[in-house]
């Protein structure tokens, strides 16, 4: 029996505990969470037996195998170090971290403690941008000339996940001061591995962040709402293609839209995941000169709870790890640094 706690246990924390939950030899033994009876009720609603207001009193109190933590951004660092030092695997909530340093020392922790350590870049559970991934490296489309991804949403102007004005878990997304990084950090982090996965490493970026007046004053109470919401990156691959990644909350009309588009010398792949998350769309061979798209069927996939299951009970560290959370993050400083500097930055 692989025994789990969630630390944080808010929206996500749930997708968690109810992914784990299917999984056979696998148990929810403790939840964590600063608001004391946010974790009553989802311990509750969960059955799971123990509860804490304090993560190093659940660490030394609970055997537990692993840990998941599902804190907003700013704690994951500081909390996910603590599980390590204390011998636990960890899956970590997207970002890793809110910058490279501290994403790189959580990853130089857990390898030197030899604790299973994954990133929760859940889009990785769409089989799609795993066969992506694959028809890239075998050189189905060629090489790689042009990429267009975005990650979009709309919930700055829709309410179809509530009124972000009034919910906590919204406000800090919008708010430096609580350790968000705006919509780059948020979901920008998702885009950027989708698009990295397959298609490699960035050699060059350059980014322009924009935060827009949402409020009078742009503060709501004890946050101040400046951390970016739409952001536009422009990159230049180590393979040589060049690209666009963007991302923002006002998509209106859109609630969650995630699409790549990779085009090389001698096809290309279309994985949009409102269409899909089980099937890509390609244009290869002949097909090219009639521009005909036909779509690939791609399965399954074991989604990142599977995955990080099956990390300790082999002991073999699937991707994406900590390294490639903190590769990732490397990427995002980058993006900080070009808007601010108005100029592209080398990796
Ligand atoms: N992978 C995905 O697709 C995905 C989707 C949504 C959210 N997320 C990530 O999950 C994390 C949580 O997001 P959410 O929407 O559930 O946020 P949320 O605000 O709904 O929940 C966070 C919870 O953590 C608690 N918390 C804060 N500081 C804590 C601490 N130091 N110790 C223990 N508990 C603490 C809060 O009280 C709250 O209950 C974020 O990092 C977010 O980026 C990932």
């Amino acid at each position: 029996m692989i025994k789990i706690a969630i630390v944080g246990t808010g929206g996500m924390a749930n997708a968690h505990a109810n992914e784990f939950k299917k999984i056979k030899g696998c148990q929810l033994v403790a939840a964590c969470d600063v608001v004391r009876k946010q974790a009553e009720d989802f311990a509750a609603k969960h059955g799971i037996p123990a509860v804490y207001g304090d993560f190093g009193k659940l660490l030394a109190e609970t055997d537990c195998d692993a840990v998941s933590n599902v804190t907003p951004d700013a704690f994951h660092a500081s909390l996910s170090l603590k599980a390590i030092a204390a011998g636990r695997h960890v899956l970590c909530e997207k970002p890793l971290a809110v910058n490279y340093a501290d994403a790189r020392k959580m990853a130089d922790a857990a390898r030197r403690k030899g604790v299973i350590n994954m990133v929760n870049f859940s889009y990785r559970n769409s089989s799609a941008i795993h066969k992506a991934h694959k028809m890239v490296a075998a050189g189905e489309i060629g090489r790689v000339m042009h990429v267009e991804a975005s990650y979009l949403q709309g919930w700055l102007v829709g309410r179809h996940w509530g009124d972000w004005k009034t919910g906590p878990g919204w406000l800090w997304r919008l708010s430096k001061a609580h350790g968000s990084k705006g919509v780059l950090g948020d979901i920008g982090v998702h885009i950027v591995d989708f698009a990295t996965y397959p298609v490699g490493d960035v050699k060059t970026v350059n980014c322009r962040l924009k935060t827009f007046p949402k409020v009078p004053g742009n503060r709501l109470g004890e946050y101040r709402l400046d951390a970016n919401d739409s952001a536009v990156l422009t990159v230049e691959f180590a393979g040589g293609a060049i690209g666009t990644i963007h991302t923002t909350r006002w998509a209106t009309g859109q609630p969650n839209s995630l699409r790549l588009r990779i085009y090389g010398d001698k096809g290309a792949i279309i994985v949009d995941l409102d269409k899909d998350w089980g099937a890509l769309d390609v244009c290869l061979g002949k097909d090219v000169h009639t521009n005909t798209w036909k779509r690939v069927s791609t399965g399954k996939t074991p989604n990142m709870y599977q995955r990080f299951i099956t990390s300790i009970r082999t002991g073999k560290n699937d991707q994406p790890d900590f390294a490639r959370g903190a590769a990732i993050q490397k990427i995002l400083d980058a993006c900080f640094v070009s808007d601010k500097k108005s100029r592209p930055v080398r990796m």
